[in-house]
């Protein structure tokens, strides 16, 4: 591998398999995996545990600003304020409570600011919402997962029952289209494809599928110096 640090973006909604995908390709190419969703939550756990309403955006910008986020094993883990939240953050309060706080302007600026510092390091695996449209709008590989809202929705009830959570299939379907609305109609930097992303629908298309398609998205990108 050369010096150039390499910018590989996975943008999508909620549930269409980003960190399963993220976690492999980072592992497969000897990058940094970086899951800018638990940053939300992370900062969203601190302001639910200090009795911070979610729309007070002179709070939450502070929050934001001060918390201290560390993604540790391999971006495995997530660490706020030197505590291990990891599995605090995966719970269907949290996924909406992140979704809230990721709509104010400050709270993205100051998540984007660390983002950015820690793409700037090494070479990453970022997912998240707006990955190839603002925090790296020149990062070498784009890709925009989707995949149906009833795949979707299955796919997350299975990972909370299978993390002991009780999960009904309807609810948590209403949950994905609540928040893709709210992700996707926000003023600040709403979820998108950016227009040179490849379009992945992976609703049809096995784990290994989607890795291997997104693999030749990457060498394609990045060979014949075109990156
Ligand atoms: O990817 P996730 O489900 O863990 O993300 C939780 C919420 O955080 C998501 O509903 C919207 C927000 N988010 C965002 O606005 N921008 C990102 N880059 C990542 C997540």
């Amino acid at each position: 591998m050369s010096d150039r640090k390499i910018i590989l973006a996975i943008d999508g909604p909620a549930g269409a398999g980003k960190s399963t995908i993220a976690k492999r390709l980072a592992a497969r190419l000897g990058f940094l995996y970086i899951d800018t969703g638990a940053m939300y939550r992370a900062v969203a756990l601190w302001a639910i545990r200090g009795g911070v309403a979610l729309n007070d955006s002179h709070k939450l910008d502070q929050l934001a600003a001060m918390a201290e986020i560390e993604l540790a094993e391999q971006g495995t883990r997530v660490i706020l304020n030197g505590e291990d939240i990891t599995s605090l953050i995966r719970t269907q309060v949290l996924s909406d409570a992140a979704s809230q706080v990721s709509a104010l302007p400050g709270v993205r600026r100051a998540l984007v600011d660390k983002q950015r510092e820690m793409g700037a390091v090494q070479s990453v695996v970022m997912e998240g919402r707006d990955i190839g449209t603002n925090v790296f709008p020149k990062a070498q590989v784009k890709v925009y997962l989707d995949a149906s809202v009833e795949v979707r929705a299955a796919r997350r009830v299975r990972d909370l029952r299978a993390k002991g959570q009780p999960a009904d299939l309807a609810v948590v379907a209403q949950e994905i289209r609540d928040r893709d609305n709210r992700d996707s109609t926000r003023a600040d930097a709403p979820l998108r494809q950016a227009p040179d992303a490849a379009y992945l629908d992976t609703s049809l298309m096995s784990i290994e599928e989607v890795e291997e398609a997104i693999l030749k998205i990457y060498r394609d990108r990045t060979s014949n110096g075109k990156g």
